[in-house]
């Protein structure tokens, strides 16, 4: 699926090097690959150290923009004050909020509480509640750069059920990253993440997923939670993508509310919890480039 090049050829990368002093060596590695038969990333998914400056940059304000959510969310407030907050602040920092009118999305941030599994939608009319989990998932552009990440908050007092949902779903994100093993398949990660979920009684939703993000909003790879090991998409240094699983109490099962068409729930109505980060794969790794 690659152009091949001639050795003394300047490198596709544009470092300027000749292809034999790049990527070759890379390349037949993933040429291989492909031969025993798996996916592997098409040119333009591997980020240059251009993008990777720029993604970083994005998310400096995305993770400032969290940061002020977590000062400031408690019991009281509206989510559209949170929606407040997300749209001044990206936007004092030069940046623009990636959700606000993406497909239609009508706000800058997605607020999903207790059994919205995500993309809830800020209102004046919903205001957080003692005892509430909820997920703020927050997307920056900049420059073009895509950055992506959400965290949970805890609005005052919550039971240990649900703060135990929101650690255990924490912990399927740290199980993930240690299974962000360069030229490996992306189905191994996902896998066990979905275990650690499965190992505590919980269930992982199959529908909605990470995904490829830093030039676009998403990209490929489509990231399960819900697949089988030795499959998917191999993980190759420069790939960017997001580790994103929605952990729910009960059943797996979803449903989206027909009326405003974004906001997807459980379809027993037990909570939901999801972290998000997003990364660049490494030779050795993984680095966190939002979170
Ligand atoms: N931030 C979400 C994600 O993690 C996407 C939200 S799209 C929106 O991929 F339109 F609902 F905002
Ligand atoms: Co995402």
């Amino acid at each position: 699926m690659y152009k091949r090049l001639e050795r003394n050829d300047p490198c596709w990368c544009g470092s300027g090097k000749k292809y034999k002093a790049c990527h070759a060596a890379f390349d037949d590695k993933l040429i291989q690959l492909e031969h025993k038969g798996f996916r592997i990333p098409t040119r333009d998914l591997l980020k240059t150290e251009k993008d990777i400056e720029g993604i970083k940059k994005s998310a400096v304000i995305n993770m400032a923009v969290l940061d002020e959510i977590g000062d400031k969310i408690r019991a009281g407030m509206t989510t559209q004050e949170i929606d407040d907050i997300v749209y001044n602040t990206t936007i004092k920092m030069g940046g623009i909020p990636a959700d606000l009118n993406y497909e239609g999305f009508p706000k800058s941030v997605c607020t999903s509480i207790n059994e919205e599994v995500c993309h809830g939608i800020p209102s004046e009319d919903v205001i957080l509640q003692d005892g509430d989990i909820i997920n703020v998932d927050c997307s920056t552009i900049l420059d073009g750069y895509f950055s992506d990440s959400s965290r949970m908050f805890c609005i005052g007092n919550v039971s240990p059920e649900k703060k135990r949902l929101v650690d255990v779903t924490k912990e399927c994100l740290e199980v993930g990253l240690k299974a962000v093993i360069p030229w490996t398949p992306i189905g191994d990660m996902g896998h066990a993440v979905h275990q650690h979920a499965l190992d505590n009684g919980y269930t992982v939703v199959k529908e909605i997923g990470g995904h490829g993000c830093g030039k676009e909003f998403h990209e490929e790879p489509f990231v399960s939670y819900v697949s089988r090991p030795g499959t998917g998409m191999i993980m190759v240094p420069g790939m960017v993508f997001t580790i994103e699983p929605m952990v729910n109490m009960g059943t797996d099962e979803i449903f989206c509310d027909e009326e405003n068409g974004w906001t997807v729930y459980t379809a027993d109505l037990k909570p939901s919890a999801q972290w998000e980060v997003e990364l660049l794969v490494t030779e050795t790794g993984y680095e966190l480039l939002c979170w």
